[in-house]
């Protein structure tokens, strides 16, 4: 009650003092409102109005489809797995590209994605439908259009998370929507609106914070980008998000990817579905359901998230009032007890509408039909399902946009690049943990040693989800637009004062005027990235590594304090620029250099990095840094994260400027448990 009471007033103080500033730019952009407190599911109103038109027509058209029409409708098939002549016999209603499906070439140029998205197009309106139906096409664009070979990939939300700033997040996201026009595509799975607890989760990354309130913030920013919405309406002329994972995946016990989230109900409304409001408030049309189980209350079934009819249908549906449709995770259902891979009456009686099915969705059609024919379905479930994958689309404008190759923006090369806006975004993502003696800015004539395996690495920069699903296997050459940061810090001070050694092998630091390293985490996506051991990997656990799955990252990456051990204590201060999905233990690292900057995973733009370190030609600051950690930054190798005990080496919000700087005292190096971390 305290609690909700100092919340109002604090929520009421921040809207008092917006007014004062008269609605000042800067302000609006970056001050982070106070989420509310909720006790039950809150209602939501969206700027998306119910259209009696609209409405008429997806009556009409569901009445007149057979049932396996329907069926086809709620069905999304992988490129891969579906030809376009399929997806026209069994009316298919949605295609997705996941991690590692190039339908046309890894790759291939806007012109073979445009060629693959009409197919499908045309394959919709050509079925023998009295009113064709068109199809939705989707991907992960997480962090811009990550699958078009040649795009501008932004910093990875928990950078975006660094920044506070909606206002740079919105036009990232418009970027993104314009990416994805270039090569046809409607439909991104994103935002993640995770509120991440515990950061050994391995999609940690995709998330803004571990602060709901900025989650709120920079989720609906990013949605309104993306959507291309600002008022009231009855369609969205951008792409169709997808708010995910429903609900509480950033919660799991251990930080485990899939996992287990043990919160009070209480906590998923009040936590775990902050970005859901937010997101719903500002038009999403698309949920997507967690991999992951709730523990449930008394009288509140726990288990799989796809098959919780409470939290999907009762909260989601019937209390917050969302009337777009909720689709599943990849192949999900086959995790629910008494589902396989094709056939799960449960997911859909919980409320799962449009089913992402990718190599099965056949099987899937036939078993749903038989499901329906057996009356474990009922036909009313379906025709609400098909209702509300058709009014999306009509939203979406589909029923009146010509094929994808002759929409606005399709083919436009030149809006894959976003350069200055993503150099822009990791300027302002970078968080500055230390910086002794004003080590920083270094002088542009500085002789600099550049080393570290992340400094002249463009798979490292972007970590996961880029242009591939693991993304370990990629090289600079997967990036063309892009710059290291070894090639911006080349551009910056001219090529003639730089050295880079790798490993620091065989170089006299002695001989330079600054050291620049860069290291970190090479890229992971979902489980594969977890830090405790995670049954999904597939890997047996690392006996006799457990130290590995703790956040120590002198542990988990020793070639980086190697690295470092070679070119401290030579006289010449170290800059070290942390690469990660997520905040670390660095208690050596850091005490072996002079400044310590984390750039998260900041994607393509390696200048931004360059932009912060150097003066300009005159001498005078040319960047400050303004970002500041959207997470705690653990004190030991198991604080790993909002609910672990004690203080946190650097607070949530920490993060030091040339305006503001700051001393961080020499730290204790205890190093982390061998055996792992308990909890
Ligand atoms: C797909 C990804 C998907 C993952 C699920 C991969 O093969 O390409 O899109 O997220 O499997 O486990
Ligand atoms: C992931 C989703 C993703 C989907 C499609 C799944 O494995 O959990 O976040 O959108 O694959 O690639």
């Amino acid at each position: 009650m305290l609690r909700r009471t100092l919340l109002r007033t604090l929520l009421a103080a921040g809207l008092a003092s917006r007014a004062a500033v008269a609605q000042a730019e800067p302000d609006r952009c970056t001050t982070v409102p106070p989420a509310p407190s909720y006790r039950d599911w809150p209602r939501v109103t969206g700027p998306l109005q119910r259209d009696p038109a609209q409405e008429a027509l997806i009556a009409k058209l569901v009445t007149g489809m057979t049932l396996a029409q329907k069926v086809g409708q709620m069905t999304q098939a992988e490129a891969a797995h579906c030809t376009p002549e399929e997806a026209r016999r069994f009316y298919v209603g949605s295609i997705l590209s996941g991690g590692n499906d190039w339908p046309a070439g890894r790759t291939a140029p806007p012109a073979g994605w445009l060629k693959v998205a009409d197919a499908y197009w045309d394959a919709s309106m050509s079925t023998d439908l009295p009113i064709h139906v068109p199809i939705l096409y989707g991907v992960d664009a997480v962090h811009g259009n990550q699958k078009q070979f040649g795009a501008t990939l932004f910093p990875h939300p928990i950078g975006l998370g660094a920044t506070r700033d909606a206002c740079l997040v919105e036009r990232i996201g418009a970027a993104t929507a314009r990416q994805l026009r270039v090569s046809g595509l409607d439909y991104t799975f994103a935002p993640t609106v995770a509120v991440v607890e515990d950061v050994r989760w391995g999609r940690t990354y995709e998330g803004f914070s571990s602060e709901p309130a900025v989650v709120r913030h920079l989720s609906a920013a990013l949605t309104r980008g993306l959507m291309g919405l600002s008022g009231p309406a009855t369609s969205f002329p951008g792409v169709l998000t997808s708010s995910k994972h429903f609900l509480g995946d950033g919660g799991t016990d251990r930080g485990l990817d899939q996992g287990v989230n043990s919160a009070s109900l209480q906590q998923l409304i009040d936590q775990h579905a902050q970005g859901y409001v937010a997101t719903l408030e500002a038009g999403a049309q698309s949920v997507m359901a967690s991999y992951s189980s709730w523990v449930g209350e008394p009288g509140l079934p726990g288990g799989k998230l796809h098959g919780s009819r409470y939290l999907l249908t009762t909260a989601l549906k019937e209390k917050m009032g969302f009337d777009g449709f909720v689709i599943s995770d990849y192949d999900a259902i086959a995790q629910l007890p008494g589902c396989t891979v094709t056939r799960c009456a449960q997911a859909i009686n919980a409320g799962v509408d449009l089913f992402m099915v990718p190599k099965h969705w056949r099987m899937f059609i036939a078993d749903t039909v038989d499901l329906v024919e057996k009356g474990e379905v009922p036909m009313s479930r379906i025709d609400d399902a098909v209702t509300r994958i058709l009014r999306v689309k009509l939203r979406a404008g589909l029923f009146q946009l010509p094929r994808p190759s002759q929409r606005a923006g399709a083919g436009d090369e030149a809006a894959l690049l976003a350069r200055p806006l993503a150099r822009e975004a990791v300027r302002r993502s970078l968080v500055l943990l230390k910086n002794e003696g004003g080590v920083l800015p270094l002088r542009r004539g500085a002789k600099v040693l550049v080393v570290g395996k992340g400094a002249d690495s463009l798979p490292m920069q972007c970590g996961g989800w880029s242009l591939g699903w693991q993304s370990t296997d990629g090289t600079n050459a997967d990036f063309p637009a892009g710059q290291t940061v070894l090639t911006a810090v080349r551009e910056a001070v001219g090529p003639e004062r730089v050295t880079f050694s790798e490993a620091a092998q065989g170089v006299d630091a002695a001989a330079f005027d600054a050291v620049l390293a860069v290291i970190g985490e090479p890229p992971y996506a979902e489980f594969m990235g977890d830090v405790a051991w995670n049954p999904l990997t597939r890997r047996p656990p690392p006996s006799g590594q457990a130290a590995r799955e703790t956040l120590e990252l002198a542990a988990r990456h020793p070639e980086d304090l190697a690295a470092l051990d070679r070119v401290s204590g030579k006289g010449v201060p170290v800059v070290t620029v942390l690469l990660t999905g997520r905040p670390l233990y660095t208690d050596r690292e850091l005490n072996r250099s002079a400044a310590f900057v984390v750039a998260w995973w900041p994607g393509t733009e390696g200048g931004g990095v360059a932009d912060l370190l150097f003066r300009d030609a005159a001498g005078a600051v040319a960047h400050d840094f303004q970002g500041r950690l959207p997470f705690p930054w653990p004190r030991s190798a198991c604080q790993v994260g909002t609910r672990s005990p004690g203080e946190p080496l650097f607070p949530l919000g920490y993060g030091l400027s040339y305006a503001k700087p700051g001393k961080v005292a020499a730290l204790h190096e205890t190093p982390g448990p061998a055996s792992g971390c308990t909890d």
